[in-house]
């Protein structure tokens, strides 16, 4: 993968992935009102979540995220929306987090946890959560059972850690939570913030990169997973998990 190319065409997007403010909404509610929560926002990217996060409770967030230009483009929007108090965010990885342990009230990741891996993910971040805190999580998940073959296949290649609901559910108990709730996130998280503007960038890149073997390969690429999409989105998708830590 050529990373630049790659940033090249994520460059400025609204959104890294699936998402969209509603669904933010709907899984911060399946979770206890809490006075001032402490949140940790892992993979903000650009952050939409990150501010709504801000919007939707009176507490701190903290966003972190390894790719600076995104960090920068949630700062703008954090600038704008007047929160500077509550919203702080730090380059860091999820594989380096030196956080206090028990610090965070709530810790939040979407579509990020799968760079560490779910199961990964559910056992390393514990340790940052309050006892009985919360963690909200969505990850590329099967949502129907027996999927065609093309998409079982490319599944396998792209993401073949790839689990379904109910196998995620007996990870989130064994790691020591308590669910509280999950739903997979509709076929609109997908457009208006991530798919739609990605379309339209690539129709640009195609003219930048029309010299470029490696920059017209990466292109295809993400026109496949979006036609794949298109055709598919009925056994699989984003599913959003919140839980509780146990103790
Ligand atoms: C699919 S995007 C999701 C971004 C954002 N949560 C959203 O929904 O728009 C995954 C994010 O994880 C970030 N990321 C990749 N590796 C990381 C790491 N090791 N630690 C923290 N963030 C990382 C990427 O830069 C990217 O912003």
């Amino acid at each position: 993968m050529d990373w630049e190319i790659f940033f090249d065409i994520h460059k400025d997007l609204p959104r890294q992935g699936s998402g969209r403010d509603e669904y933010t909404q709907k899984a911060f509610e399946m979770i206890p009102k809490i006075k001032n929560p402490k949140i940790l926002d892992i993979g903000c990217g650009p952050g939409l979540q990150t501010i709504k996060l801000a919007k939707l409770s009176d507490g701190e967030i903290i966003g972190i995220d390894i790719h600076q230009p995104y960090i920068d483009q949630l700062e703008k929007n954090v600038k704008k929306h007047s929160l500077n108090q509550r919203v702080k965010t730090i380059n860091k990885s999820m594989f380096d987090m030196d956080f206090q342990e028990g610090h965070f009230d709530i810790i939040w990741a979407e579509g990020s946890i799968f760079i560490i891996g779910f199961e990964q993910g559910l056992k390393d971040w514990k340790k940052f959560i309050k006892p009985n805190g919360y963690l909200a999580v969505h990850e590329m998940t099967w949502i129907k059972n027996n999927p065609p073959k093309e998409i079982y296949d490319y599944w396998q290649q792209v993401y073949p850690a790839i689990s379904t609901i109910d196998k995620n559910l007996k990870i989130i108990d064994k790691c020591g939570y308590k669910i509280l709730g999950h739903f997979a996130l509709p076929e609109d998280a997908w457009w208006e913030f991530y798919y739609d503007p990605l379309q339209n960038r690539l129709k640009d890149m195609k003219v930048k990169y029309m010299n470029n073997p490696e920059g017209l390969e990466l292109i295809a690429e993400e026109e496949k997973e979006i036609d794949l999409f298109i055709k598919y989105n009925k056994w699989y998708g984003s599913v959003f998990y919140v839980m509780q830590k146990k103790s």
